[in-house]
């Protein structure tokens, strides 16, 4: 079967209340965190893309079983690192970085040695930024030169650490959280401020976490060692999911949209704000808490015009996943927007600045580049009829994501490849442009 995609038409007006896929970072969190307790937990809505798959096919190695009925995942867990393993297994991570990150975390206390590996993508992307607090830590870790394979054998006299976490890696701050838990004594982050899912769920199940904020900062202490029991939990939507269809309808005519529960944690929502300054109206509504988390429903209107924007630094890390999008925006707005220090892009599923870039000049935008900071020249007025490709990114679902985006709204005669790049965080995607009358063969 055929793994690109081609679009030739603009999608139509549209009037439409959806859903979008739940939570990766979520989804993968609750997992491993399941996996540590005692008795069988119970997750409704769990994403069920390949990252997700994958982090389920990791713990069942590690020993620990799971079942599905009725939609709803069955984990169980027999406490803190009490992984029933057979001896040197390897665990795949596929495309993920937060599972590769997080569940080397858990491995700390592991008693043979165990070798992870992913995909061609995650075989590029630096391990240094977690071997380095695993081996304060205590932990035996080898790798390739801070890339995978990375082998790891934990030890029983681990130690805990006081770490200053300044990427801003929400990875990085929860491998240290989740090595913490199988490690006596009180581990201290000093985590520039970053998604806090982990941090929530541990709140939500009582165990002893204390976040004090700190400017830009959060002081994270976790006392270790602390069982606790199996929970039922509900996956809300996911925002970063959720951007593609806030920016689709914003820039078609006439539409309209509502997306149901989506996940609004301060710490994701910089889209929302970065939008919302540019002019886009976007209205959360229904606001309400779900399992420590905060969801809502989601309105955005279509917008003929939108201002650029100078976008704070300060937002780069809530939004770190929504960029790309976001520059379709700032392709479209009246104005020069300014982005800076966006250095973390180039070190996601792809080299995500370098692409962003060349993706601009593809459609006929000015862009200037120094470093990790962009200008982006916006034409209110762009309209594109040419012949499009997209192929090479490696299989970086949200390069795919944005093609798909701009060819809808903008026009042109597009042929993306790589279909299949869907799979890692929204399956339905495709499925969900139809239904608002896309024309996607
Ligand atoms: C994630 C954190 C972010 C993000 C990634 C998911 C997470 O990465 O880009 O898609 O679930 O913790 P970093 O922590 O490397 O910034």
């Amino acid at each position: 079967m055929s793994n690109n995609i081609i679009i030739k038409n603009k999608i139509g007006n549209f009037n439409k209340k959806i859903k979008v896929s739940s939570d990766k970072s979520i989804s993968i969190r609750i997992i491993l965190l399941a996996s540590q307790a005692v008795g069988i937990s119970k997750i409704t809505n769990l994403l069920e893309s390949e990252d997700v798959i994958n982090t389920l096919k990791s713990i069942k190695k590690l020993g620990i079983k799971y079942t599905k009925s009725n939609s709803i995942y069955y984990i169980q867990g027999f406490g803190l690192n009490e992984f029933k393993r057979k001896k040197n297994i390897t665990i795949n991570a596929g495309n993920s970085g937060t599972l590769a990150r997080l569940i080397l975390g858990l491995l700390v206390k592991s008693k043979s040695n165990i070798k992870l590996i992913g995909d061609k993508s995650l075989s590029k992307r630096d391990f240094s930024r977690v071997i380095k607090p695993l081996k304060m830590f205590g932990a035996n870790i080898k790798s390739n030169n801070n890339l995978l394979p990375i082998e790891i054998s934990g030890t029983d006299f681990l130690r805990p650490i006081t770490y200053d976490e300044n990427i801003g890696s929400a990875q990085v701050k929860s491998c240290i959280i989740l090595s913490a838990l199988n490690t006596p004594g009180k581990t201290i982050i000093n985590a520039k401020v970053s998604r806090n899912h982990t941090e929530l769920m541990l709140k939500f199940l009582n165990y002893p976490i204390m976040v004090k904020k700190n400017s830009g900062y959060d002081k994270i202490t976790v006392k270790g060692l602390h069982q606790f029991k199996a929970f039922e939990y509900s996956v809300p939507g996911d925002i970063s999911s959720a951007a593609f269809f806030i920016v689709l309808t914003l820039l078609s005519e006439k539409s309209q949209m509502t997306i149901k529960n989506v996940n609004i944690n301060q710490s994701r929502i910089g889209i929302i704000t970065i939008l919302n300054k540019m002019g886009a109206g976007i209205k959360l509504k229904q606001k309400k808490n779900y399992n420590g988390e905060l969801i809502a429903d989601i309105h955005i209107k279509s917008k003929s015009k939108l201002n650029s924007i100078t976008c704070p630094s300060k937002l780069n890390s809530s939004a770190i996943d929504e960029f790309l999008i976001i520059f379709l925006v700032a392709a479209k707005a009246k104005g020069v927007s300014k982005f800076t220090e966006l250095g973390e892009m180039n070190k996601k599923e792809s080299k995500r600045l370098d692409l962003a870039v060349k993706f601009l000049k593809l459609i006929g935008i000015k862009v200037k580049r120094i470093r990790n900071n962009i200008n982006i020249h916006g034409n209110p007025n762009l309209k594109l009829s040419k012949n499009y490709e997209i192929k090479n990114f490696l299989k970086d679902h949200r390069i795919f994501f944005l093609s798909c985006v701009t060819a809808l709204t903008l026009g042109g005669r597009w042929k993306i490849n790589d279909k299949d790049s869907i799979n890692t965080s929204f399956p339905d995607f495709i499925k969900i442009l139809k239904s608002l009358g896309a024309k996607i063969n």
